[in-house]
């Protein structure tokens, strides 16, 4: 049999906000499925990132100019993992756009565990350094919990340290560092939806430390009824077909399709998967998404894409992050 429809969309009122815009917002109906198909916005990632790394370099002139401070970002990266790489080259690239002083640690595949704790201690003494990250994923002989707990707490520009996850589960965000790609992708959902989330259902596919549990709790934060799901939830379909906002972070290619879809919900897509595709009879691989991007845009009020959505944001709030580190360390407001 075909699955039932989708519920009717609701409509929102919302008594506590404070911005007008953002009331007009959820007093109007989600969009409903019509004869022909609408086409959701596509959310930039990448201009959004540009317009912040802009605001972060001139934030970062004047911590220089006025307090002598130039903030440092320290990133080590273990082993030849040709992702990791890639990755490693771009925040340094980007840091250095930003005016920040620019370290890396390129150590071997066959490094002793001890030889990384030192080095992660000799940052953290470091006045110069106000961020450190270890890329991740680690070859196996490490140890990824003892590594990323090493890491000083107030330098822990990636939010991997329990007192920041402790922090941001409290909803104590003041001065904790919120891991780097949820933080992105809040800063979209809400130049979508305004900073209150009330009355509006989300839900997250994939509970990593990385972005699905923190993004849970920053969805929370933001009075979002959240729902978390992952590999052994029941009818992944009939539940994301309530969510007025969706994050993907699992990880499988196209995994989420059209009809999984509530219209007018807003979508953001964490995936970076690399599939082979055949482009002009050669075999080349793409970059593709958790979402069917072309079959979910019919039906959602706004989606990011893949690339240029979630991954550029990601990378411009590592800097947001050592930035805030550094005022922090000054004594200023992060
Ligand atoms: N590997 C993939 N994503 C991340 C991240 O956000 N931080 C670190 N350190 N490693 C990663």
């Amino acid at each position: 049999p075909p699955p039932p429809p989708p519920p009717p969309p609701a409509t929102y009122t919302n008594t506590e906000s404070s911005a007008a815009s953002d009331v007009y917002k959820r007093q109007t109906p989600l969009p409903t499925h019509g004869t022909t198909a609408m086409t959701a916005k596509r959310i930039d990632g990448k201009a959004k990132a540009e317009q912040l790394a802009e605001t972060i370099t001139e934030q970062t002139a004047a911590l220089l100019a006025e307090h002598g401070i130039k903030p440092g970002l320290a990133v080590v990266i273990i082993g030849e993992d040709p992702a990791s790489q890639v990755y490693v080259r771009n925040k340094k690239r980007r840091a250095e756009a930003c005016g920040f002083h620019s370290v890396q640690h390129s150590l071997p595949e066959d490094i002793a565990q001890d030889q990384v704790l030192a080095l992660i201690d000799e940052l953290n003494e470091d006045d110069a350094i106000h961020g450190i990250l270890v890329q991740l994923p680690l070859p196996g002989h490490l140890d990824e919990e003892t590594i990323t707990q090493s890491i000083s707490p107030g330098k822990d520009v990636d939010g991997f340290h329990y007192i920041n996850i402790g922090k941001l589960s409290a909803g104590h965000t003041a001065d904790a560092f919120i891991p780097c790609t949820p933080a992105g992708c809040i800063l979209m959902l809400e130049d979508e939806l305004g900073s209150d989330f009330s009355g509006l259902n989300a839900v997250v596919i994939g509970r990593s430390n990385i972005v699905g549990k923190p993004m849970g709790a920053l969805l929370l934060q933001r009075n979002a009824t959240v729902t978390m799901t992952h590999s052994r939830t029941r009818d992944l379909p009939g539940v994301v077909r309530n969510a007025d906002i969706l994050v993907a972070a699992v990880g499988q290619p196209n995994l989420v399709r059209k009809d999984w879809i509530k219209p007018g919900a807003v979508i953001i897509d964490v995936g970076m998967n690399r599939i082979e595709k055949e482009i002009d009879g050669e075999i080349k691989t793409k970059l593709t998404g958790d979402v069917d991007y072309d079959g979910a845009a019919e039906v959602a009020g706004a989606i990011t894409p893949v690339p240029g959505g979630v991954g550029p944001m990601t990378i411009t709030m590592l800097m947001f992050n050592t930035l805030r580190s550094a005022r922090l360390s000054a004594g200023l407001e992060g």
